[in-house]
This record gives C-alpha cells, sequence and structure tokens, in this order.
C-alpha cells in the first residue's frame, strides 16, 4: 500500500544519524533494541503500517550498515539510505536527505528515528490533516520535559523554542514537539534552505523551519496526539527503559486481546511477530521472541525462554529454555530443560529435569525424564531414555549420530559412543558403555557393553 492524502504522494524520511551521545555507547542509538527489535525498526513498521512505503533513512555509516537487514525485517526491503557526515542537527540531515532525493511535489514524512512507541494512526492522522505546508504533531507532556514547546500565537502554532534555548517562561509551556512532522515538501525544500545555526547547540534544527513557514504566511496545522506515551523520544538507558516498559505493555495488550492468558504482564517479555493462538497460558517471567509460536492451549512458564520456537497445543514448558526448535502438541519440557539446535520433539513427548538436547528427532511418545544429554541423535516411537544418558557425540573431531529405534529401553546411566544404532525393541542395562551397534532386540549391558546371555525358558 502507498500512502497518499487525497492528492498526493507521500514519502517519508527517517533522521537516524544523530550518534546519540546520552546513550553512553559504542553503538548508534537508533540500533538500541526494546522488545527485540532496534528502535529504527519500531519506526519503520510504523511508517509501513501507515502506508509509506518509499522511505529513506538518514544514517551514520554503522547504521546505514545495518539498514538492509532491520528494513527488510519491518517490512520496508527497499528503504534506502543517505549517509549524513558530519551530523550538524535535524535540519541539516533533512537537507541531506533532500539533496539525495529526486524532488517531487507531494508529501514528506518526517519522523525522528529515536520515537519507537510511534504508532501508525498518528502518522495516518497527520497526513489526513496535512492541508497547508505542514502538519505538526505535538502532545501535552507532564514537566519538566526536554522536549521543544510548541510557542502558540493566539490559536496558532507560531514557533518551536529548543528546550535549551527556551527562557523561564517558554519552559512552563507543556505543548511539546513531538517529532513527526508532514510537509509539503516543495514547502519544504525553500524554507529549509535558510536554516542557521545560532542557538544553544550549534545546530541546524528542522524545528526552525516552523517559525519561517509561519512567517512566510503558511499555514502550520497542529496535530495533538491523543497520548503523550506514543510519541516519547529515546534519547538516554533511563528513557529506553521506560519505552520498553511501554511497548511490551502494549505488546502484551495485544496478544491478550488476540486471546492469550498472561498471568503477569509486568513479568512477561514479548516481542513484535510473535503467534500466539487463543487459549494459551504465559506465566510469569518469561521472554518469548524470534518469531515464536505457541499452540492453542499450551502453558508456558513460569521462568522460560522461547527463542524462534514452535510450541504445539497443549504443550507445557515449565522453567526452560528452547531456542531454534519444535515442541509437538501434548509434549511437555522441563522443568529445568535446554532444548536447542533444530530438536524436533513429537506429540506427547516428555522431557525433564536436567535434560539437554541438540539436533535430535524424538519421535511421538519419547521419555527422557532425568539428567541426559541427546545430541545429534534420532529415537524411535515411544522409547524411554534412562536418567543419567549421555549420547557420547563428540571424538575429539567431529560431531556423531546417534540412532536409537523404537520401543528401546536404555538404561540409567548408559553411555552411547557415536556413531552408534540400537534397534527397535533393545534394552541397555544401568550403567552400559555401548561403543558397537545392538540389533533389534538385543539386550547389552557393562564397560564395553556385551550381550546378555538369552534368559532360558523355565
Ligand atoms: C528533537 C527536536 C525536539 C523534539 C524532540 C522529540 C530538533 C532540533 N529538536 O530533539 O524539538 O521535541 O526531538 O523527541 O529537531 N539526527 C540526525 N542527524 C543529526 C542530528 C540528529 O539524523 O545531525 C537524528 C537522531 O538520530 C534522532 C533524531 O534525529 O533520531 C532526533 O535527534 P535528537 O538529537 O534525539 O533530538 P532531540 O534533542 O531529542
Ligand atoms: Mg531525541
Amino acid at each position: 500500500m502507498s500512502a497518499t492524502n487525497g492528492r498526493a504522494h507521500v514519502r517519508g524520511i527517517v533522521l537516524a544519524a544523530g550518534k546519540g551521545t546520552r546513550m553512553r555507547s559504542t553503538r548508534s542509538k537508533v540500533l538500541h533494541e526494546l522488545c527485540g527489535r532496534s528502535m529504527l525498526w519500531h519506526v519503520l513498521r510504523s511508517l509501513h503500517d501507515a502506508g509509506v512505503g518509499d522511505v529513506l533513512v538518514v544514517s551514520n555509516a554503522e547504521v546505514s550498515e545495518h539498514l538492509q537487514t532491520i528494513s527488510s525485517d519491518a517490512g520496508h526491503p527497499s528503504a534506502s539510505s543517505v549517509v549524513q557526515e558530519p551530523q550538524l542537527g535535524t535540519g541539516h540531515a533533512v537537507q541531506v536527505a533532500l539533496g539525495e532525493l529526486a524532488p517531487g511535489d507531494g508529501m514528506l514524512v518526517v519522523v525522528n528515528g529515536d520515537m519507537p512507541l510511534l504508532e501508525s494512526q498518528l502518522i495516518r492522522s497527520a497526513i489526513d490533516a496535512c492541508a497547508g505546508a505542514l502538519a505538526l504533531v505535538t502532545a501535552r507532556m507532564p514537566l519538566p520535559s526536554s522536549f521543544g514547546r510548541i510557542v502558540r500565537k493566539g490559536e496558532h502554532v507560531g514557533r518551536i523554542v529548543e528546550a535549551r534555548d527556551a527562557s523561564d517562561d517558554e519552559l512552563e509551556l507543556d505543548e511539546m514537539n513531538a517529532g513527526l512532522y508532514v510537509y509539503d515538501e516543495k514547502k519544504l525544500r525553500a524554507a529549509i534552505a535558510e536554516l542557521r545555526n545560532d542557538n544553544a547547540q550549534g545546530e541546524y534544527y528542522l524545528t526552525d523551519t516552523v517559525g519561517s513557514l509561519v512567517a512566510r504566511g503558511e499555514s502550520v496545522v497542529p496535530v495533538l496526539a491523543p497520548d503523550y506515551r506514543s510519541v516519547l523520544g529515546v534519547n538516554d538507558r533511563v528513557e529506553l527503559a521506560a519505552a520498553t516498559a511501554l511497548l511490551n505493555r502494549r505488546l502484551c495488550e495485544h496478544y491478550m486481546r488476540a486471546g492469550a492468558t498472561i498471568i503477569d504482564p509486568a513479568t512477561t517479555y514479548l516481542e513484535p511477530d510473535l503467534e500466539i493462538a487463543p487459549d494459551a497460558t504465559i506465566l510469569p517471567n518469561s521472554t518469548i521472541g524470534r518469531r515464536s509460536t505457541i499452540g492453542a492451549h499450551a502453558e508456558i512458564g513460569p521462568n522460560s525462554r522461547l527463542s524462534n520456537a514452535r510450541i504445539g497445543a497443549h504443550a507445557v514448558v515449565i522453567n526452560s529454555l528452547i531456542v531454534d526448535s519444535v515442541i509437538g502438541d501434548f509434549a511437555q519440557v522441563g522443568p529445568y530443560a535446554h532444548i536447542r539446535g533444530a530438536s524436533e520433539l513429537g506429540t506427547g513427548v516428555r522431557i525433564g529435569n536436567f535434560v539437554e538436547t541438540k539436533n535430535v528427532k524424538l519421535a511421538p511418545g519419547v521419555k527422557a525424564a532425568h539428567l541426559t544429554y541427546l545430541g545429534d541423535a534420532t529415537v524411535g516411537d515411544r522409547t524411554n531414555i534412562g536418567a543419567g544418558t549421555i549420547t557420547c557425540n563428540y571424538d575429539g573431531e567431529k560431531k556423531n549420530a546417534t540412532k536409537i529405534g523404537k520401543d528401546v529401553f536404555i538404561g540409567s546411566n548408559s553411555a552411547l559412543i557415536a556413531p552408534v544404532e540400537i534397534g527397535d525393541g533393545a534394552m541397555t542395562g544401568a550403567g552400559s558403555v555401548v561403543n558397537h551397534d545392538v540389533p533389534a532386540g538385543g539386550r547389552v549391558a557393562g564397560n564395553p557393553a556385551r550381550a546378555l546371555p538369552r534368559k532360558e525358558k523355565p
């Protein structure tokens, strides 16, 4: 979808080149993450959802390097970037962007890259409101605040004064500049050429275009944000934590409205783009990310983490970590299990305390209830893995596979020295060190494991 406001095509500029010195970080500010995605990702997603598909990001070298990955993940595969070097202020950033863009006669949405709570509806409202030179998004906010103040001339917007340049009286004003602007491009091009940097920070302020447009007799339409929290800027780590809490709450509410039960949203950490089916339950202290999916009636937590996990319907995960893996319907995992490395657990599998799996395929009904490591293994239907079993998959040079058939009984404390194959219905005694294949129905025990004599029939 491409946005129009009924009369003109709308393009977007994201200001994301600032170093973000107040973050005190080696990483650029807009690359800092909240709820599993960078600030820039969130802004790009909102623009996408508002229908602004044609986006130019004003970047520094580091942001430009990551832009392709971030923008494709946010749904903007074609976002382009222009590097602003040196960074002489938000007005300079827009000058650089306009130098890059072929001149047009449509609308330009300009948005600060450090407002990750921005919602697409507000962008839409500003686009719809842009009838003159500029629709300027403002917000009433509790004081004190470091935002730029909107100085009104009667009913109308007169100019913006930055907090650092404001008089004591101006600092008492509680209508703020949000950092989201929809300009008539031609009028912006005329005003931006006039910017000067004679202010407290010695920077070219984009906000000065407001006063100069007003001075030219152009109309600047204020668009008051219904909730100031959706335009909070993130300039340091305190603001990052505050924004993270707000965004996380918003995500929890989104998934709850879609039917998930979240026992304690304050200690449940979610990300965008999860799939949580109705009637799934998430218990406290759980973190769910990287496009994980959770089936209906599944129960996750407490104290669990899912990352790129697919959890089946009615599955239960308690106090466990599931990474890059699939848990079948009705399976039970935990407490204290670590399932990773493309493990696939079939329907009704049971994985208990202190069990780790890596790159395994466990068929339906397999049980490994205690203290076990299964790596690079396939296990057949209904097989029981005794406590303390280890697949010794690493020979010091490479990883080797273990194949265990169906209806096998692996005795407690067995060490299976890979590569090794255990046939259907076989059995290993407690403490076996199995370094040879065991045929179907075979029974072995000992170190090294040897076949047990067949029981004489009485
Ligand atoms: C800015 C506004 C202020 C507003 C506030 C809202 C100006 C002068 N002030 O202040 O009125 O209330 O946002 O959050 O615009 N950037 C560049 N190149 C630069 C400088 C900044 O791309 O040379 C980018 C930054 O990466 C950032 C955005 O522009 O994403 C805003 O810059 P920032 O320094 O955070 O401005 P604020 O002081 O927050
Ligand atoms: Mg800022």
